[in-house]
């Protein structure tokens, strides 16, 4: 009976993440509600095909977050700095501010964090032990020692899950897991000649502000979310976790990514200065170069003691996740660069 089934609200649930973890809950036979601001979008109608209910609403508007998400059991959330980041008009209302679109965009996620929160704080009571699952990153100001200030879509995120959300509403950070996401091995799709830049001689450079040694965690968005966020569900609440697929060095990933796609590859530790003066939107430039910077020093974990898939298992709960050498197999890396150019 689909009376009896518990409900997981998920938000984002059109996108990378939260599509996952949309997928993963339906298959464990929960109701899924995915929440979309467009209900008639391709996406949606992927997840309502798959069996999930459609609701709509606004991060940006708290009412509309109250009815989406009452009578939750579990709710995943999930903000985004990108899009009001590129938005032309997100970038018109940032020069009339007077402030950077890096910034504007900074404010709009920590105001859609603070809206899920207060929102969620509603669904308290119906709320799993560990229901209240949600997507963050390290607080690079505060894990840095003030050294690496104004990273914004880091410091956004921490600054709600879990700071604003353990002050104001003590009773769901009691039901809350922060799950911190590694790169995305898509990433290179932003930053083509950062990631896969093509020399004269028809090798490969990868150039970031990051340490060729330090280790990195890297992720699948759209075949791991899901699995993680479901494993978690399983734990007890008040963690704190690191959702990755391999951990390396900058040097490692690429060592496997030439042996996989066949190019003659190598990584270069550069400034922020040169990484920013390669990427053609000036702003985006600082925003990555600074998390480049911070992922060296103290580290894009921020040097915080993160559970991992590991840690999950060793609880005894499954968690299956992707390598990148696993993922990166099934690319056709011809096709992918052809398009990169
Ligand atoms: N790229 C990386 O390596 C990396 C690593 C770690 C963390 N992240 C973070 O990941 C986040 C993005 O996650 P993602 O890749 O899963 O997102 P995504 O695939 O770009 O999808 C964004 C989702 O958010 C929803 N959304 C956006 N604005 C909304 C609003 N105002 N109201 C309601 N829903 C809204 C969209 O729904 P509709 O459009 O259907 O309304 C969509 O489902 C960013 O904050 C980024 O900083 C990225």
């Amino acid at each position: 009976m689909s009376d009896n089934k518990k409900l997981a609200c998920v938000i984002g649930a059109t996108g990378n993440q939260g599509g996952s973890v949309a997928r993963r809950f339906l298959k464990a036979g929960f109701r899924v509600r995915a929440i979309t601001r467009d209900t008639s979008s391709p996406a949606a109608a992927k997840l309502a095909d798959l069996g999930a209910e459609l609701v709509a609403a606004d991060l940006g508007d708290v009412s509309s977050l109250e009815s989406a998400l009452s009578g939750a059991n579990v709710i995943f959330s999930v903000t985004n700095y990108w899009e009001p980041f590129f938005r032309p008009d997100c970038r018109e209302a940032a020069k009339a501010q007077g402030i950077s679109c890096r910034q504007f965009a900074g404010d709009v996620e920590r105001q859609q964090g603070k809206n899920i929160a207060d929102a969620a704080a509603g669904t308290v009571a119906s709320l799993d032990a560990n229901g209240f699952l949600v997507s963050t990153l390290s607080h690079a100001e505060k894990c840095s020692g003030g050294r690496v200030k104004e990273l914004y879509h880091f410091d956004a995120k921490a600054d709600i899950f879990p700071t604003y959300v353990e002050e104001k509403h003590p009773g769901l950070a009691a039901k809350m897991s922060c799950i911190h996401t590694g790169y995305f091995f898509t990433s290179f799709n932003i930053l083509p000649h950062s990631y896969f830049g093509k020399q004269p001689d028809g090798s490969i450079e990868m150039r970031f502000p990051t340490s060729p040694d330090k280790m990195m965690p890297h992720f699948d968005p759209v075949g791991d979310m899901g699995n993680f966020v479901y494993a978690v569900h399983q734990l007890p609440a008040g963690k704190a976790y690191m959702a990755a697929g391999t951990t390396c060095s900058w040097t490692d990933f690429l060592a496997t990514w030439g042996r996989i796609s066949g190019h003659s590859v190598s990584f270069k530790e550069v400034t922020q200065e040169q990484m920013i003066a390669a990427t053609p939107d000036t702003d985006a430039g600082i925003e990555v170069a600074l998390m480049f910077f911070y992922s060296s020093d103290p580290g894009y974990d921020g040097g915080m003691e993160l559970l991992t898939a590991d840690d999950i298992r060793l609880a005894g709960v499954e968690c299956p996740m992707t390598s990148w050498e696993e993922w990166a197999s099934r690319q056709d890396w011809k096709a992918i660069m052809d398009r990169l150019g």
